[in-house]
């Protein structure tokens, strides 16, 4: 590489890497800056021991910051490689094309959306983008049918009773989420969406162990659109690709104008998770998402770029007012689900 990322536009693709979801809103990764290279780590202060006990949601995590990073360096103008999970080189500069801008235009506008979502179907079209998005080697995504998405939401019930009835869990739930919305990280009160009136579709409460914090009240669908992403590894590097392959499908779901909330209680008891792998290749379950149109859910906190970003002795602190440019959202997408 000739030229040196400027700190201005290395601040700003930081940033995007930033707005990727994260399990309870931890956000954990670190992003060490190279002259040629940035990589994103795990940061292990930030795992969840009773939900995500082997790391693998938290990998998902800094695969969903990879794959923002990426789209973000090339919508600015850089390409880039992966040399490992986690470590994207720099390359040459390269004008981007209209599938990155189109992505990378959904970044800022992404956002978990946990109220009702309407009865309009996912049009077809849409749904073959958001198959075509995962696909990777080793990766793809399922639209559940009806029996396969009854199973799931069986699971994910009993699941998620059986985290409900945890005192650990509630009390890992009770530290990342936020009644008052003044944390940088966690689950902010103001995104918990609405209690549900009738039979609930078994959707994690986040208000679970904050019963003061008052909440609308809403008629939930009965029949979810459901898909699952599997992997074949099952690995750290497996969970990592999974999650870039996550964060293509969340954003083209953002370009289409659909809402998605993760659903993965089922996956974070091992007994359960076991039912969810590919019947046809024996592929490992790594996200299940909910997916259709919404109203406009509102935005979770992120925190400062600062406290993310390890540079080297002596090197100048990132410029603090770059955001990543949050823009208009290209594409011809309805807008719902932000
Ligand atoms: C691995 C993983 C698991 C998640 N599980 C759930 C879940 O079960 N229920 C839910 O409502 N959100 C879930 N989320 C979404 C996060 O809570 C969300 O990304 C975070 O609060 C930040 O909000 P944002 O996605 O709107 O930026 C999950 C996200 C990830 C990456």
């Amino acid at each position: 590489m000739d030229e040196r990322l400027p700190d201005r536009t290395a601040a700003a693709c930081v940033r995007a890497a930033l707005t990727a979801p994260s399990a309870h809103n931890t956000q954990p990764w670190l992003f060490r800056l190279g002259t040629d290279r940035i990589d994103v780590l795990t940061d292990p202060r930030r795992a969840l021991a009773v939900i995500d006990p082997d790391g693998r949601a938290m990998h998902l995590s800094v695969g969903a910051a990879v794959c923002n990073l990426r789209l973000a360096l090339a919508a600015a103008g850089w390409t880039s490689r992966l040399a490992g999970p986690g470590r994207v080189v720099l390359g040459p500069r390269r004008e981007p094309g209209a599938g990155v801008l189109v992505l990378a235009s959904a970044i800022g506008h992404r956002r978990t959306n946990r109220g009702p979502y309407s009865a309009a179907p996912v049009g077809a079209d849409a749904l073959t983008a958001l198959r075509l998005a995962a696909q990777a080697p080793d990766i793809r995504l399922t639209v559940l049918d009806p029996v396969r998405r009854s199973a799931v939401l069986a699971l994910t019930q009993a699941a998620d009773e059986r985290q409900r009835a945890d005192p650990a869990y509630r009390c890992e739930l009770a530290r990342w989420t936020d009644a008052d919305g003044t944390r940088r990280d966690g689950v902010p009160a103001r995104t918990f969406g609405p209690r549900a009136t009738t039979a609930p579709l078994p959707l994690r409460d986040f208000g679970l162990t904050l019963p003061a914090v008052e909440r609308t009240a809403a008629r939930f669908e009965r029949h979810p659109l459901l898909v699952v992403l599997h992997s074949r590894r099952d690995t750290p590097g497996g969970w990592v690709a999974a999650g870039r392959a996550l964060q293509r499908v969340l954003l083209t779901a953002t370009v289409h104008g659909l809402a998605t909330q993760p659903m993965t209680q089922a996956l974070e008891v091992p007994e359960f998770r076991r039912y969810l792998i590919d019947p046809d290749v024996r592929w490992c379950p790594q996200m299940i998402l909910r997916v259709g149109h919404a109203q406009p859910a509102p935005a979770g906190p992120r925190r400062d770029l600062r406290t993310v970003v390890l540079r080297e002795p002596g090197d100048r602190p990132l410029p603090r007012t770059t955001a990543f440019p949050r823009g208009a959202l290209v594409g011809a997408g309805r807008r719902s689900g932000r």
